[in-house]
């Protein structure tokens, strides 16, 4: 029926004129040859590490690799000889994986899509195609996939790290450009506000602080800016990270209080020193722990932990939130400079922390799976 069979049938007919003992011999050798294809076939779709599936014409799943059973987030045994679009559940069709238009001849060759099972998020690279019998008619389609994930996100990591040089390199331009005036608004200012108070204008002082707190939001931006090409004054010494934990949770216990959320400290075994700048390892830390506190709106528990890796050699720090999670399709952006979800957030928070922890050659790393968020952040240290 389907066109992968042609070599067998025609052994098959190449036999037809034969006698009937030799005819007979010759329907057990392809009887052999057809079941050890088929175990081959078998074998094959189960163990390789492609996604596969075989379509009929009524656009029903005939079979499925294991690998694609995973990303698919479909169980094989329940899934065989049902329609493909009641596999996608809910799902609207326009975001099924595999349309019913792939009956009608409309095939792809590595065509990119984003897919998320609910669970997890792949990058898939798909191929898929109609099968034909002998009078090429449609009797199915396959679908075909590789799962790119690690590629594309090396990719993007790479485009991210060009925006940010580029960031960079305008941030340290105009930078101080920026600040230089600000100094001289900001002087004045405070002596306009003080005339204001001697003269006893309220409403005017008042006023002038509004503007004071404006322009110093201006000059932390404008700091972050310059944390982000590159940091110029670092101090690299060795650090403890249990120290700088306990000089900072003082800061983001009181930060916790104006949310209602609850700050659980869990420290392990001692942990061996880190080479770092120990300001900006700070700052990571308030970075992120501010970032689990402002997802909790309906307050909830901040649980920051620290332990060793000793197989590689790095501390760990865990900051988790039981916050809403970040949805799928966002975790992506979330460290890409200016991206907020926050009324008055500048989106920089995130890119600086990565900034400073790929400087020390660590990672930062970031699971949410529906609920609650963990930042994994991994700084190298060596020997012990
Ligand atoms: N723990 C978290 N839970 C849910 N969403 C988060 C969490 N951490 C970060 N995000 C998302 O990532 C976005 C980017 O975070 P980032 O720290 O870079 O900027 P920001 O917090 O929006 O602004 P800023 O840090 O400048 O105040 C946030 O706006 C938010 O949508
Ligand atoms: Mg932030």
């Amino acid at each position: 029926m389907i066109d992968s069979s042609m070599p067998l049938h025609g052994a098959l007919s190449q036999n037809s004129m034969s006698d009937s003992c030799n005819e007979g011999a010759s329907v057990q050798a392809a009887d052999t040859e057809l079941t050890l294809l088929q175990q081959f076939a078998g074998a094959f779709i189960q163990d390789v590490n492609l996604g596969i599936m075989l379509l009929n014409n009524q656009f029903t799943l005939v079979d499925i690799s294991d690998m694609a059973c995973r990303v698919m987030g479909w169980e094989r045994e329940n899934s065989l000889g049902r329609r493909v679009n009641e596999l996608f559940g809910d799902m609207p069709t326009e975001h099924h994986l595999v349309q019913r238009s792939l009956l009608e001849g409309v095939s792809v060759r590595n065509h990119a899509v984003s897919w998320c099972n609910g669970v997890e998020r792949y990058e898939l690279l798909m191929d898929s195609n109609v099968m034909r019998d002998e009078q090429q008619q449609i009797v199915g389609a396959y679908v075909l996939f590789k799962d790119v994930s690690n590629l594309r996100s090396l990719e993007e990591q790479v485009q991210r790290s060009d925006r940010l040089a580029m960031i960079g390199q305008i941030a340290a331009g105009t930078a101080h450009e920026i600040r230089n005036p600000l100094t001289s608004i900001k002087g004045f200012l405070q002596m306009f506000k003080k005339t204001l108070r001697d003269k006893g204008m309220a409403k005017e002082v008042h006023y002038t602080e509004i503007m004071l707190t404006e322009i110093n939001r201006i000059n932390e931006l404008v700091g972050e800016f310059l944390l982000l090409s590159k940091p110029k004054h670092v101090t690299i010494e060795r650090v403890n990270v249990y120290q700088v934990m306990n000089d900072i949770l003082p800061i983001i216990r009181s930060e916790a209080v104006l949310h209602g959320v609850h700050v659980r400290y869990e420290a392990g075994e001692t942990v061996p020193n880190v080479v770092a700048d120990r300001e900006l390892l700070k700052q990571v830390f308030i970075n992120i722990a501010k970032n689990g506190i402002e997802a909790m709106v309906e307050g909830g528990t901040l649980t920051v932990s620290v332990k060793r890796d000793s197989a590689e050699q790095r501390v760990l720090i865990d900051i988790h939130d039981t916050g809403p999670g970040i949805p799928a399709f966002l975790v992506d952006k979330i460290f890409d400079p200016f991206f907020t979800t926050k009324q008055n957030g500048t989106g920089l928070g995130l890119s600086v922390c990565q900034r400073i922890i790929h400087d020390l050659g660590g990672t930062i790393r970031v699971s949410s799976k529906g609920f609650g968020t963990t930042f994994t952040l991994a700084v190298p240290y060596q020997g012990s």
